[in-house]
């Protein structure tokens, strides 16, 4: 793709969205963020610009409010939209139900009404792998049913329904449902990664703050599950991988009409322990640990990893790097921006 395509990306800003801006960037996309830093920092388009050399536009706003939407297409030439922005603290979707699901689906519906105000038929959407809930066994194919065990997983499956039934509605519209497994890792030159407002919910970014000598401990949510050390095995994707993967699903985007539903993972899991195992080994650090009870109303599936065929087939994608280099590039990270400014 080239220069002459201008994607919108809703929450750039945020963990996945700065490292996918970057890569447009770099193919040549221009690029447009919608942000309004509830989960991010105005200074990751600085670190955008170190890294790629081009800054992309901005439009600092709540993408719940229609008129800045609309305005934003009406100031941009946006052919095509990759859609992050969203609440994503699955504790906090059980604790305030309501807002999750009043957030994240207005968060949508008013994107696509400002889509389809201008033409604009072409969403890449963050879709997840908890759309699989707990009754798949793993490996996880995109055919298998999709269901939820918490509010942030049912805004999932819900918004994956209404784009489905959008794109059946109107044939013109072209949709991927990327359903990530768990990101890990930055960008290799520390200058962007997880740095989530307040008390991480995800593995590694709180692995970083005890690395970096800001939280005490890990907990670890339970060693008495059905596997080989008793933590619970994930599919962690490095994030350059995933993003990567944004592109290559945009270009299909460009090609193709109708609706994809895409794994994005490796098909390898490890566990809680695993990870650990290879922080400490690569960043040299001790991380102390603390192993707690299982997380309530059987929120963590034992075993939860991809099958990627589809990806590979059909986006001619999948992952390069692995767990060695999720782990270096988190602590690169951790060095570069948390232990300088808070340790
Ligand atoms: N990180 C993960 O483990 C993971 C896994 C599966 C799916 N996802 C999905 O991927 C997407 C991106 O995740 P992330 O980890 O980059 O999250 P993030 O919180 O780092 O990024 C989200 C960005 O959206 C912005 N935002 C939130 N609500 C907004 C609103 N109403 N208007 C404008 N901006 C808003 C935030 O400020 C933030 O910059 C989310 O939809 C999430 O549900 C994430």
């Amino acid at each position: 793709m080239n220069a002459k395509h201008t994607v919108l990306v809703t929450g750039g800003a945020g963990y996945i969205g700065s490292h996918t801006c970057c890569q447009l960037l770099n193919a040549g996309y221009n690029v447009v963020i919608i942000d309004n830093f509830s989960n991010s920092s105005p200074d990751v388009l600085d670190a955008i610009m170190a890294i790629s050399g081009k800054r992309p536009a901005l439009v600092e706003a709540d993408l719940r409010d229609a008129d800045a939407v609309r305005v934003c297409f009406d100031q941009y030439p946006i052919d095509a939209v990759i859609h992050f922005a969203a609440l994503k603290a699955v504790g906090e979707s059980t604790a305030k139900p309501v807002e999750y699901y009043e957030h994240n689906l207005l968060c949508t519906t008013t994107l696509v009404k400002g889509m389809r105000g201008r033409g604009v038929k072409r969403l890449v959407y963050s879709s997840s792998a908890t759309v699989y809930g707990m009754d798949n066994p793993a490996p996880f194919r995109e055919d298998m049913p999709i269901s939820a065990i918490n509010p942030y997983g049912w805004t999932k499956v819900m918004t994956e329904r209404m784009l489905t039934d959008l794109s059946a509605s109107d044939p013109e519209w072209s949709i991927t449902l990327l359903r990530y497994f768990n990101p890990l890792g930055a960008h290799p030159s520390g200058l962007i990664g997880d740095d989530p407002n307040g008390i991480p919910a995800n593995l590694m970014p709180y692995v970083n703050k005890v690395a970096a000598g800001i939280l005490p401990e890990l907990p670890v949510f339970g060693d008495d599950y059905p596997t080989p050390d008793g933590t619970c095995i994930r599919d962690y994707i490095h994030v350059m991988d995933l993003a990567e993967g944004h592109l290559a699903a945009l270009d299909y985007i460009y090609t193709h009409n109708g609706v994809e539903a895409v794994n994005l993972g490796t098909g390898v899991g490890y566990s809680v322990f695993d990870v650990v195992r290879a922080y400490e080994r690569v960043s040299g650090r001790t991380i102390p640990y603390r192993v707690a009870s299982r997380r309530p109303n059987n929120a963590d599936a034992p075993k939860a990893y991809a099958d990627p065929a589809k990806a590979a087939r059909v986006f001619n994608w999948k992952t390069k790097r692995g767990l060695d280099d999720m782990c270096r590039d988190s602590w690169t990270f951790a060095k570069t921006r948390l232990i300088k400014s808070d340790a």
